[in-house]
């Protein structure tokens, strides 16, 4: 198994969800972790619960020059590329355009922003890992998912193109694709509407943060030779991306 200790650890959208359970998981495993993300305050709230060394990097991952002279300075053994958003769930017909940039900006380029700036010094140091967060919506389509649907494809195709991109230098790329996961995502993707985000998961028993965090640590601690390629998690109460079990609420 490999051991976390004196490794660095880079997890963007840490100030929240999947990534913020990343961290926490990475620090009590013994590395050193950096948390990016826009909101200064929520990375200082995470990194003060940490024992380790934490570092906190704000960071808009939709700037590809702000993205690499903020990560200019570090060799990161592991990068979690977690930050992603989805806005609406217009029909494509129906979409604002100005929605699809942010999801396109966030959930496409910001993970190239921060491969490009990361993965040159893994390639020369001939190791490191790759965690990419995909989704179940990177491998189906569901009404009104579309273009965010689009962007999780695209990981889905990152992930695929950079195993055979650096095959040969030692580093492992893993793509973890999860289902429903409570989080502030569908708070974001309905623009603060407390009452619509939480009806998401009426009924039934969504993944949480630390269920995802768990999946991405084992994956990297396995040792060298074994590189997990695909990871998909489901929540048991759902099978697709348009089918869950809702037991009946009053
Ligand atoms: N929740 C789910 O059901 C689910 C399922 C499958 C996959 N995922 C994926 O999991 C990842 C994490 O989502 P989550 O569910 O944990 O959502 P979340 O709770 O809303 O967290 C999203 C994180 O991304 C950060 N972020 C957003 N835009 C950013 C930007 N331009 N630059 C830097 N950081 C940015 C946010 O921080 P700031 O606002 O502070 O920048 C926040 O820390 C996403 O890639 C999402 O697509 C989620």
């Amino acid at each position: 198994m490999e051991d976390l200790r004196d490794r660095t650890v880079l997890v963007t959208g840490a100030s929240a969800g999947i990534g913020a359970a990343t961290a926490r998981r990475f620090s009590r495993a013994g590395a050193r972790v950096v948390l990016a993300a826009r909101r200064r305050d929520r990375l200082e709230a995470v990194a003060a619960e940490l024992e380790g060394e934490a570092v906190v990097l704000p960071l808009d991952v939709t700037s590809a020059s702000e993205t690499k002279t903020a990560l200019a300075a570090w060799d990161f053994d592991v990068v979690v590329p977690n930050a992603g958003m989805a806005r609406g769930v217009a029909k494509l017909h129906e979409g604002d355009p100005a929605d699809w940039a942010a999801m396109l900006d966030t959930n496409v380029k910001g993970v190239l922003h921060v491969l490009h700036a990361t993965l040159p010094g893994m390639i020369e140091r001939g190791r490191g890992d790759v965690v990419l967060l995909g989704s179940v919506a990177g491998r189906e389509v569901y009404p009104g998912g579309n273009v965010y649907c689009a962007s999780k494809f695209a990981v889905h195709a990152i992930y695929r193109a950079l195993r055979e991109d650096s095959m040969g230098h030692g580093v492992r790329y893993t793509t973890v694709d999860p289902g429903m996961v409570e989080t502030e995502f569908s708070l974001v993707r309905f623009e603060g509407d407390r009452a619509r985000a939480s009806a998401v998961y009426d009924g039934m028993t969504p993944l949480q943060p630390d269920d995802v965090a768990d999946a991405i640590v084992w994956a990297v601690t396995r040792p060298r030779h074994v590189n997990v390629g695909e990871i998909v998690l489901w929540p048991t109460d759902q099978t697709s991306t348009t089918r869950v079990h809702r037991a009946a609420t009053q």
